[in-house]
């Protein structure tokens, strides 16, 4: 499994069999300028909530590349409302075996509002299993002790998020990395609006000194998972 950041939380994961998009928010990020959003044909776009940061691109890239949208039940409704019937909707705790791999909607504690005020049901992270991996995408989320159900899952990597204000930052992410019992995590949520910068030679010394693997990927990188 590969793993491409496209800055703030949008990462793609491409299984072998197929490419997950997830939280789509490239073309207001000054920091991804370089990514061309029309060069992105994902076959799946999963949703982590509603707000702006994590849709911004969805409708352009779902016209663009046809992918079916995994999202929680209200945010379909919505898209329903707006004509796209293209998509899978979930609820906390649900998981589907999907043609490559199992996907199960866990619990982000965090809001859910979409842009024009609609409801947008929870905000969700997800697990994704998939060709002989098991990744934790975390959406935005504080650290919460339901992390810990996660402890049994053996996780290969997670995405969690560090920038702090809206979301955890370095240090309850490195809480989190102990309640899901996972080594690798990648870095997302950060750096995009002031209030998230973060020092990165210092989250990497904090994660670090916790025993754990901090990648901060430039945004545009593929890591091998
Ligand atoms: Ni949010
Ligand atoms: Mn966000």
């Amino acid at each position: 499994m590969k793993a491409t950041y496209y800055g703030h939380a949008t990462v793609q994961l491409d299984t072998g069999k197929v490419s997950l998009l997830f939280d789509p928010f490239i073309r207001p990020n000054k920091l991804a300028a370089a990514i061309d959003v029309k060069q992105i044909k994902p076959d799946f776009i999963l949703l982590s909530h509603g707000h702006e940061d994590h849709i911004a691109d969805l409708f352009e890239i779902q016209k663009n590349s046809n992918a079916t949208i995994i999202c929680i039940a209200d945010i379909l409704y919505w898209l329903n409302r707006k004509g796209i019937t293209k998509v899978h909707g979930m609820n906390i705790g649900g998981a589907f075996r999907f043609e490559f791999g199992r996907v199960k909607m866990v619990h982000a504690l965090h809001s859910s509002s979409l842009p024009d005020g609609s409801y947008g049901g929870s905000p969700a992270g997800y697990l994704i299993q998939a060709n002989g991996k098991n990744v934790y995408f975390a959406g935005d989320t504080a650290l919460t002790y339901d992390m810990k159900l996660l402890a049994g899952e053996q996780l290969d990597w997670a995405f969690l998020p560090i920038g702090d204000n809206f979301t955890m930052g370095v240090d309850d992410a490195i809480t989190a990395a102990g309640f899901i019992n996972c080594k690798n995590i990648i870095g997302i949520h950060f750096n995009t609006f002031p209030p998230i910068q973060i020092n990165e030679q210092e989250a990497m010394d904090k994660f670090a000194k916790a025993g754990l693997n901090l990648q901060l990927l430039p945004i545009g990188q593929t890591l091998q998972l």
